[in-house]
């Protein structure tokens, strides 16, 4: 007897929609794709539950008759391509004909669809492949399709879904791909009765840009415009002093199809390669059109990836591209007198900061309804200026603005670390805690004193980032915020990608002493902040720590609160640069030798170095003097 076995349809069926299914997000992206193929130009996405129960989208497109109706949910049916020759002149996103057929047999799925020039409609259910009804129905000309349930059938699938957050952002990242690719349609995303994007068609690019992502980029835009014989590329970068620490801001669009590449990532990395800090991540919105007979565009199973006849060439076209407006800026802000090196010197920490902003021409067009989200960002924020040094190492204290935990918990001088179980010190720590010795700070960075066996020179910024990382992972596992309660609460609005970010990490933000509330569609209310948070800095310190935390992406290897506490420990830490008084240096250096580790800071830089006195005395070509101690292993 055989054993190999032919499976059956409902299996074969759902074996192969995993491919084009795998989460929420890529029912949205085959639906909405499918929407602007039939030319819609309203769409609207509305989710419940992050799409586990419920995903519909609703467009005005070309619709579909009763007969095409029920034959589009079938595997391999389509109406965009008849011979394989119509690969090499696709235009459309679609080619399968496979994702309604995948989808509707992983959910229960419903479609009411009319064209224009019928009076009445057709209403189709399935559910998990099965056909339930195929109907005609009263309803609005164009497409809506509603999935529910998805892998309803399919429980591992089902129980392999991330987070709610998580599967959230997966869908923003989609719309806002498919947003930035047609600017010429409305976009209308609803999720849990929220209104997450409501983004106006007719609008150029930047503006697109501004509605999606806020003024972040306001007049930081640089246009990218290049035309060879093979390949246009057009779009906008950010100026090199725009910069994020995460990728999520780069977008690649191959004729309107958003992919990601890793070499159109190297192109854009090269071009700034000398303009940014390792690390530092530029915005990019390219689109590269390309006769599509030098294109593959069936070579990943979502459709996410192409690949080009001639990679290499194309990848050098999108850097000169980029080189060429690179340049363009930096020869506009040099004869405008500004100080064109900066380009070379970016300061990340920095970024954003109104002065640079300024040194490039504005593309935005500002006045759009959705201006008001970013507008509280760039505001500089009240009593940020004219603080004690001691008050941005340590936090507020005796601020009227604040009032609550925060003094009675954490007063600068007998900080919660010290509150531990006493550790025994050995070794340096024993001596610098029991010697206090005289300290200086070198270039408002490093702090350097006299020790037994020599010198220790130790990095304030990495220093603080140990004190506050501790602290922070100590409030965490105590569940004992130290928390300022502000007097005027701050509201915040974040952009969709950020309150996902919000909702996941609130328990954890809430441990390490924020006290947050939302507020209606994109607002957040910070009723609360760590103790270590001076004021003025908690918005730019909420957005830093979402940032950093989503570098760390969705399979961070690292446990959340790790990654938490070290993402906010290092943007709430004073900086390079950061000029320090004696009694804050050693506050500092008292602090830091009573941490579990005061050696390396969380992402294993080190934060102290010892030069023996014996190595200077080799280098100054004397023997060593015999009395002076050997340098103890740190
Ligand atoms: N929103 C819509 N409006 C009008 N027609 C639609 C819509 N969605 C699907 N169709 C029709 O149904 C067909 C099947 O859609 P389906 O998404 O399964 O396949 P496809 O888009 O052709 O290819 P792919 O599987 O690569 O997406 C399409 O070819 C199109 O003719
Ligand atoms: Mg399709």
């Amino acid at each position: 007897m055989s054993i190999v076995k032919r499976l059956p349809d409902s299996i074969s069926q759902k074996i192969a929609a995993g491919e084009v299914v795998t989460r929420p997000e890529s029912v949205v992206k085959e639906l909405v794709e499918n929407s602007l193929d039939a030319g819609a130009k309203n769409i609207t996405i509305i989710l419940k539950d992050a799409g586990r129960t419920l995903i519909q989208i609703v467009d005005d497109g070309a619709g579909m008759t009763r007969e095409d109706a029920r034959i589009s949910i079938e595997r391999h049916a389509t109406s965009k391509l008849t011979t394989i020759d119509d690969l090499e002149r696709l235009t459309t996103y679609g080619f399968r004909g496979e994702a309604l057929a995948a989808i509707a047999s992983v959910s229960k799925f419903e479609m009411l669809t009319r064209p224009s020039r019928d009076e009445l409609g057709t209403s189709v259910q399935v559910e998990g492949s099965i056909l339930r009804s195929c109907e005609s129905t009263a309803c609005d000309e164009g497409t809506s399709i509603s999935v529910r349930n998805i892998f309803f059938n399919i429980p591992a699938r089902r129980k392999f879904m991330k987070t709610e957050a998580t599967e959230f952002k997966h869908v923003v990242d989609t719309v806002t791909k498919c947003a930035l690719a047609h600017s010429d349609v409305h976009f209308i995303f609803v999720s849990d009765g929220d209104l997450i994007f409501d983004l106006p068609a007719l609008v150029p690019l930047p503006e697109r840009i501004e509605q999606i992502f806020g003024n972040r980029l306001r007049g930081a835009l640089l246009p990218v415009e290049r035309v060879s014989s093979q390949l246009h590329v057009h779009g906008f970068i950010s100026a090199p002093s725009f910069v994020k620490r995460v990728r999520t801001e780069q977008f690649f669009f191959v004729n309107d199809r958003p992919i990601v590449s890793r070499s159109l990532s190297y192109a854009v990395a090269s071009a700034y390669e000398h303009l940014v800090e390792k690390g530092a991540f530029p915005s990019a919105f390219l689109f590269l059109t390309i006769d599509p007979s030098h294109l593959d565009v069936n070579v990943h199973p979502q459709k996410l990836e192409v690949k080009f006849e001639d990679e290499r060439g194309v990848t050098e076209e999108v850097r000169r591209a980029l080189q060429e407006a690179l340049s363009r800026a930096t020869q506009a802000t040099a004869t405008e007198g500004a100080l064109a090196p900066d380009m070379a010197m970016p300061d990340v920490i920095n970024a954003g900061s109104d002065p640079a902003r300024m040194r490039f021409p504005e593309y935005a067009t500002p006045s759009n309804g959705n201006g008001h989200a970013a507008d509280t960002r760039v505001k500089s924020a009240p009593h940020s200026e004219g603080l004690g040094t001691l008050e941005r190492l340590f936090g507020a204290k005796n601020d009227d603005l604040f009032r609550g935990k925060a003094v009675e918990t954490l007063p600068a001088s007998s900080p919660a670390i010290l509150a531990r179980p006493a550790v025994e010190h050995t070794g340096l720590a024993a001596e610098v805690l029991k010697d206090k010795p005289v300290l200086w700070q070198l270039h408002n960075k490093y702090i350097f004193s006299q020790i037994k066996s020599g010198l220790m020179i130790v990095d304030q910024h990495v220093a603080h980032e140990r004190i506050l990382y501790e602290r922070a992972l100590r409030s965490m596992e105590d569940n004992n915020p130290a928390s300022q309660q502000l007097l005027f609460p701050r509201n915040i609005d974040l952009l969709p990608r950020e309150m996902a970010l919000v909702r996941e990490l609130l328990p954890e933000l809430e441990k390490i002493g924020f006290q947050i509330r939302f507020f209606g569609g994109s607002s957040i209310i910070i009723d609360g902040i760590p103790a270590d948070v001076r004021a003025g800095r908690e918005e730019g310190i909420l957005r830093e720590v979402l940032e950093g935390y989503d570098e760390y992406g969705e399979n961070r290897t690292i446990p959340s609160r790790d990654a938490l506490a070290a993402t906010f420990s290092c943007k709430a830490a004073i900086k390079a640069g950061d000029k320090l008084g004696q009694e804050e240096m050693h506050i500092l250096i008292e602090q830091l030798f009573e941490t579990q580790m005061p050696y390396v800071c969380p992402h294993g830089r080190p934060i102290v170095i010892k030069l023996a006195i014996d190595e200077l005395d080799r280098r100054f070509g004397r023997s060593p003097v015999e009395s002076l101690a050997k340098a103890e292993a740190l």
